[in-house]
């Protein structure tokens, strides 16, 4: 679904934010990118969904090479980003409503879309509140309805998680999973926080300053260093704490 050789990323400064990457991404994946802040994981979504240029290397996305095929890419592809505006003065419902015009979605469908988002994502009881009222995990959640808007077949989010109280998180995660048992949607979500969504992944990259370091099943990741790790209730962040032996955090 997703694949990536040898990718890299030179900004204009000469840094080196991705280097070398190659990601294989399958069908109804929900493939978690983790790593800490600054690793390169939102510069490589960036390449993945068009919005910059890799300075090397090939990228695949839906079996479409992605410098040659950017428009056709953009309607199978739902991007959630890191930081993003909503228009305050909207509602729930106006909000969407304007998405799916974006998205030339026939008039008649529109609407049903909207209504069929908003129960996905438990905002049908403040469809009509203005979205300055609504909290963080109402607005992130309401952000997933936005990328779900064109039926696509791959979603990016970027951190959806971020700034989440625990019941906000648990209610992204639930989301995510119906959507990807229920719908098949493949999922390539990334986090710098590794207990978030190791749960709910079966695949995960993970990076460090722009490096590949492991990519496997979260089973498989366990079963290879449990035997180097000593200790009980083993987790993805104790795998990843053992890879990156200097344990310093952010780049
Ligand atoms: N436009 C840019 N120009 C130069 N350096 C950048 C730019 N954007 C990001 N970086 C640097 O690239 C590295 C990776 O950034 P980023 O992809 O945002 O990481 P992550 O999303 O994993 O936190 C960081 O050191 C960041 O400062
Ligand atoms: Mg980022």
């Amino acid at each position: 679904m997703i694949k990536t050789n040898q990718l890299r990323k030179v900004y204009d400064n000469g840094f080196e934010a991705v280097k070398s990457l190659s990601l294989h991404v399958n069908k109804g994946d929900i493939y978690g990118f983790l790593g800490p802040n600054g690793a390169g994981k939102t510069t490589t979504i960036r390449m993945l969904i068009g919005l910059i240029e890799p300075t090397s290397g090939d990228l695949e996305v839906s079996n479409l090479n992605v410098k040659k095929n950017k428009g056709e890419i953009k309607n199978l592809i739902g991007v959630l980003p890191e930081s993003h505006g909503y228009y305050e003065w909207m509602t729930g419902e106006e909000y969407l409503l304007f998405f799916s015009a974006l998205h030339k979605i026939n008039k008649q469908q529109r609407k049903d879309k909207v209504t069929e988002l908003l129960d996905l994502v438990s905002l049908t009881a403040k469809a009509n509140v203005k979205v300055s009222q609504y909290s963080r995990g109402m607005r992130q959640r309401l952000g997933i309805a936005r990328t779900l808007i064109h039926d696509p077949e791959i979603i990016f989010l970027d951190e959806p998680t971020l700034g989440l109280d625990p019941q906000g998180q648990k209610d992204i995660e639930n989301i995510l999973l119906h959507l990807n048992q229920v719908k098949g949607v493949t999922i390539f979500i990334t986090s710098h926080l590794l207990k978030d969504i190791e749960k709910i992944c079966n695949r995960v990259a993970i990076v460090k300053a722009g490096t590949l370091i492991e990519e496997d099943s979260v089973k498989g990741l366990m079963d290879k260093y449990k035997k180097d790790i000593h200790k009980d209730d083993l987790s993805l962040e104790d795998v990843f704490f053992h890879l990156t032996s200097d344990g310093k955090g952010e780049q």
